[in-house]
């Protein structure tokens, strides 16, 4: 477990920062807390004074009404700071959290995609949601509540010392066990909070994975395996929970004897105090003893509710550190260049370009290819020898370590990343798609895309006949991640998204699986569409676009082995591709 950061007090500072552009709201409701801790002790010390002025000294019926209206007008103040103070400080809470959680989203748009090889989807969508609910509660029953608690504390003593101190040292021995008694209860607390935070980090994580790779676990019959593993972690949850819940429970009983025992003593006091004493001078006593006891339950309560209050904080500054870390997370921002007018229709150069996702993994070796203007270039390789990779490295999702990536003579760490990105099309070998429609999954909630040019688009890829036949054509709502289409259409709906875009480059990550022979024929006649008349980088699986190509790039463990067209590589003695070729190792079902 980490060890408890030095500057608590700090982050706490930085969380409060948040709450500056509401100012206002803070000041309401710090202003409607101090005035709540005022109204609770001045009851007992009112009914103190009207049960010894109107009830023992004189019986007076309507002096007693009148001060019982006023009462009523004391406790109907509280109520109305009650509201106000509630109100404010749970919206200063959801509009600090509002801007925290834009200011998260934000800055996970803004992350390399080696920051999401690297962390859990489950744990970041638990800093989104979960992290952000507690430190909502820092806001909106933490701090408020704890001055507010620690005001009504000091009035209450200040009352009770001012009536009759002797009394009030007397009821006030056992406080010092129950402030032990409470710091020992807190750091049980924040010990299973930090326990529980990791197992709802660990829930959110398994839960996601298992239900995205839930065809995976049915396959290969991992339900119960899976199903314990559930319950392993699940279990911990509920562990960390418990020891929380067991921490509770020892430490109220304990307030209530404590405070069982201030009033024992106020009693014991009182019987001292009243031997050999006159009646009258006994009854003098009775307000003061009905205030202490009122005012001991109302000492009593804010002194057990701090150390939870505490908690509170505490849990918000451990989740707040957590959802920190991520937006101090800067080295894993995409930087992007300045120059913003590039013309795309130029050659494009690696020159020596090396890359490793992992140190000392060399993916890509001093790359050197020139893909000229217009052409359309297939990239061929066997599984794993590099070619996703550069699509990554152009696409800047990656950024590569050594050598050169030109349009033109621009380098492409220069260009404006979303200049880069609206010039370049890619179509990934995995289509994702987003459960929305048709529609909107082609023009990514880009309003400037009519629906007319989604479906010349379509026409022109040969995807309209099928979206057509689906129950809402293009208004049909496709599953999460397009489960209720087949890869073949999933393709093709890349493919029109590519369309409309109309890049002058073009990057096309063919899929590895294999189509039936009408699927085939429809994505075949769709690349020819794409890539004519504009450069293009095909990363070839299919004999029959490879042989459309104008040349081939063949790609070895990262090494750019042959370059040339199909019959002159096929020519070479010997040659990396021609192995391939006769291996039979590209797709050759041929459409008919
Ligand atoms: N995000 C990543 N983090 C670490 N290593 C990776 C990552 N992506 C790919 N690799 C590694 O880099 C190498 C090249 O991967 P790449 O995806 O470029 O292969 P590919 O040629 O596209 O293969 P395929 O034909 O199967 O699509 C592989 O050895 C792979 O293990
Ligand atoms: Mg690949």
């Amino acid at each position: 477990m980490k060890p408890v950061n030095p500057s608590k007090k700090k982050l706490f500072k930085r969380l409060l920062f948040f709450a500056k552009p509401y100012r206002k709201y803070l000041a309401i409701s710090m202003v409607s807390v101090l005035l709540l801790s005022i109204p609770g002790p001045l009851r007992p010390w009112l009914i103190g004074n009207m049960v010894d002025k109107y009830i023992v000294q004189s019986q007076n019926p309507s002096m007693l009404l009148f001060w019982s209206s006023i009462l009523l007008g004391v406790l109907m103040v509280e109520g109305l700071l009650q509201l106000v103070s509630s109100y404010f400080s749970n919206l200063l809470a959801q509009s600090v959290i509002f801007d925290l959680r834009k200011k998260m989203m934000h800055h996970f748009l803004r992350f390399r995609m080696s920051y999401f090889d690297k962390n859990p989807v489950g744990a970041m969508v638990t800093r989104v949601v979960s992290d952000m609910e507690a430190i909502t509660e820092v806001f909106s029953s933490g701090i408020m509540e704890i001055i507010s608690d620690l005001f009504s504390l000091i009035f209450i003593l200040v009352l009770m010392f001012l009536s009759n101190w002797e009394l009030a040292l007397m009821t006030l021995i056992p406080i010092p066990f129950l402030l032990f008694a409470t710091k020992v209860f807190a750091r049980s607390m924040k010990e299973s909070f930090q326990q529980e935070r990791m197992a709802v980090t660990r829930l959110n994580t398994f839960v996601q994975e298992r239900i995205s790779g839930m065809s995976i676990v049915q396959l290969f019959n991992r339900e119960r395996e899976e199903y314990k593993r559930f319950e392993k972690i699940n279990g911990a949850h509920r562990q960390a929970h418990l020891k929380a819940v067991w921490a509770n429970s020892i430490f109220f009983p304990v307030v209530e004897v404590l405070s069982s025992l201030s009033i024992a003593f106020l009693l014991v006091f009182g019987a001292l105090h009243v031997s050999g004493k006159s009646a009258l001078e006994i009854r003098s006593m009775y307000g003061e003893i009905f205030a202490f006891t009122l005012w001991i339950n109302q000492l009593y309560r804010p002194i057990r509710q701090l150390a939870d209050k505490f908690n509170i904080l505490q849990r918000g500054t451990v989740r707040a550190e957590r959802v920190f870390d991520v937006l101090d997370e800067e080295a894993d921002l995409q930087e992007g260049g300045t120059i913003r007018e590039v013309n795309f229709a130029q050659d494009v150069h690696f020159k020596d370009v090396s890359f490793s996702y992992q140190s000392g993994v060399p993916v890509l070796k001093k790359i050197n290819l020139t893909i000229k203007q217009g052409e359309t270039i297939a990239i061929v390789g066997a599984t794993g020898s590099g070619k996703t990779t550069i699509v990554n490295l152009l696409g800047r999702f990656y950024e590569h370590d050594a050598g050169e990536i030109l349009i033109g003579e621009t380098p492409i760490q220069a260009i404006y990343l979303p200049t880069l990105r609206k010039n370049i099309a890619v179509v990934l070998q995995d289509v994702f798609l987003f459960s929305d429609t048709v529609h909107n999954n082609v023009t990514l909630g880009d309003a400037t895309i009519s629906r007319e040019q989604v479906i010349e688009a379509s026409k022109a890829v040969g995807a309209h006949e099928f979206i057509m036949r689906l129950p809402n054509d293009y208004d049909h709502q496709i599953g999460e991640r397009g489960g209720m289409l087949s890869v073949g259409q999933r393709q093709l709906l890349a493919f029109i998204r590519a369309y409309v875009y109309v890049p002058q480059l073009l990057i096309l990550d063919e899929a590895t699986s294999s189509l039936d022979s009408e699927s085939e024929q429809m994505i075949q006649s769709a690349t020819e569409k794409l890539t004519a008349g504009r450069t293009s980088i095909v990363i070839a699986h299919r004999l029959s676009t490879i042989q459309k190509a104008d040349r081939i790039a063949v790609l070895d463990k990262g090494e750019l082995v042959e370059l040339g067209d199909h019959t002159s590589l096929l020519q070479l003695e010997n040659g990396y591709y021609k192995r391939l070729y006769d291996r039979q190792f590209f797709n050759q079902n041929q459409p008919e």
